[in-house]
């Protein structure tokens, strides 16, 4: 199974080498694939202003190739909802130091919809509820499509929407917020058939973090993958 590595600024200079590839696929996929043209650079590296120092990504990583990745944002700081998106919130900006902004999850065409492991997309979605429970956060806001429901509640996310979607570039958009708890984090590991942890925290011993409820009696092992 790959490793989902926490970066964040301090011990970003362990994974220095794994930006550019990281900042190139984004423009791969989101600009090439997807064609958000908004988002075009000339250098090919798709980079925005939400990518600050504060930023906290998921590098998902097997055999040293980054095959996968998510970004959280801090809503006490500017996020794609607040300067962005604004109108998608109708009950105003979403600013608590409890909730992160997620976005940009990707996984490389190559390894999405796999099904001899956990899928990438899975372990990412588990992943950051894991993320999430260690640090105290209790939320993530998030600017998505809406085909992104279903597989929220396939997979037990719980997606509470916080405005009315919009069409965006033959796009249905929304603003929604997740609840982060130990019940969607357990059920996801289960489903996934994790009976562990999944973070790598390398070079982060100095931060402070919760203690996770203990997942090992409660798995389920299954070849039936969650969709
Ligand atoms: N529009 C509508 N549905 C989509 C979609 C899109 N752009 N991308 C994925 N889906 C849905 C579909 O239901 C698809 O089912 P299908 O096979 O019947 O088309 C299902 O997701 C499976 O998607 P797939 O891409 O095969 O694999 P995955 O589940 O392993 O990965 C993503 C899902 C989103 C991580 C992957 O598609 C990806 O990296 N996409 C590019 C980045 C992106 O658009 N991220 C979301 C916005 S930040």
């Amino acid at each position: 199974m790959p490793d989902i590595h926490v970066v964040r600024k301090d011990n970003r200079h362990l994974y220095e080498a794994y930006f550019d590839p990281y900042f190139r696929l984004r423009h791969e996929i989101y600009v090439k694939q997807r064609k958000w043209m908004a988002l075009e650079r000339p250098d090919g590296r798709e980079i925005d202003q939400f990518d600050t120092e504060e930023a906290v990504y998921l590098f998902c990583i097997d055999n040293n190739q980054l095959i996968g990745a998510m970004r959280a944002v801090p809503t006490l700081m500017p996020t794609l909802m607040s300067e962005l998106f604004p109108y998608l919130n109708i009950r105003g900006p979403v600013q608590r130091h409890d909730v992160y902004e997620l976005s940009r999850i990707f996984v490389i065409p190559e390894r999405r919809g796999e099904h001899a492991g956990p899928r990438i997309d899975m372990l990412l979605l588990t992943a950051i509820m894991e993320y999430g429970l260690s640090t105290g956060l209790t939320g993530f806001s998030i600017v998505l499509e809406s085909w992104w429901l279903p597989r929220f509640e396939r997979c037990g996310w719980k997606a509470h929407p916080l405005g009315v979607p919009h069409m965006m570039d033959g796009m249905s958009v929304l603003a929604v917020l997740v609840d982060c708890d130990e019940g969607t984090w357990t059920t996801l590991c289960s489903q996934i058939g994790l009976s562990r942890p999944v973070l790598t925290w390398r070079g982060l011993a100095g931060v402070n973090r919760r203690s996770l409820p203990d997942i090992s009696t409660r798995v389920q092992p299954t070849a039936q993958q969650a969709q």
